[in-house]
């Protein structure tokens, strides 16, 4: 029987280019669920939650803190993108924070990230940036872009 982090490492494992070194590995996904704080939904092709015994299409995991929420990791498959499904992730993470108390939420991300414009579409702002925050696997260096959103 498949569980829900089967499903997110189905989805890790095909949406995650493997040149950024993004990609969580089931355990660091397993710990991060196991603490209360973190949040996460899954979506399928169709838009809804997966059946039972479904595979999904994306699904996205986020960390609360008092009064704010972060993305920790947005996906979706590349055979499901371009149809609104990352779209409906950030609709629920906003959803789910606001329901939760949250006032503000926040995601960062490196700065060549395409996914940029789906954020900016959506209505976060940059809010900061730290200089050559993320290594990547090949040794190189990137920045990483904060963005912010008021709910
Ligand atoms: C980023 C990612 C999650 C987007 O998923 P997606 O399902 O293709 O996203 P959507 O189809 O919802 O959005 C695609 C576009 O439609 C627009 N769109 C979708 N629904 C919309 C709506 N209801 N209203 C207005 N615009 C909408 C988005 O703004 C976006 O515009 P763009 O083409 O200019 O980027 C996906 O590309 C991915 O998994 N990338 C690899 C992993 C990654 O880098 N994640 C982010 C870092 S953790």
């Amino acid at each position: 029987m498949i569980d829900d982090v089967d499903r997110i490492m189905d989805v890790m494992a095909a949406a995650f280019d493997p040149q950024w070194g993004e990609a969580w590995n089931r355990n660091q996904v397993s710990s991060s669920l196991a603490v209360p704080t973190t949040h996460y939904r899954l979506i399928g092709a169709d838009g809804k939650p997966p059946e039972e015994g479904a595979m999904a299409a994306g699904f996205s995991m986020v960390r609360a803190a008092p009064g704010e929420e972060e993305l920790l990791l947005i996906g979706v498959k590349p055979d499901n993108r371009g149809g609104g499904i990352g779209w409906r992730l950030l609709e629920l993470f906003a959803d789910d924070a606001r329901k939760r108390g949250a006032e503000r939420i926040f995601l960062e991300m490196r700065e060549n990230n395409p996914a940029i414009s789906l954020y900016h579409s959506f209505g976060f702002n940059q809010i900061g940036r730290r200089p050559r925050y993320y290594k990547m696997p090949d040794g190189n260096r990137i920045d990483a872009i904060t963005y912010g959103m008021n709910l």
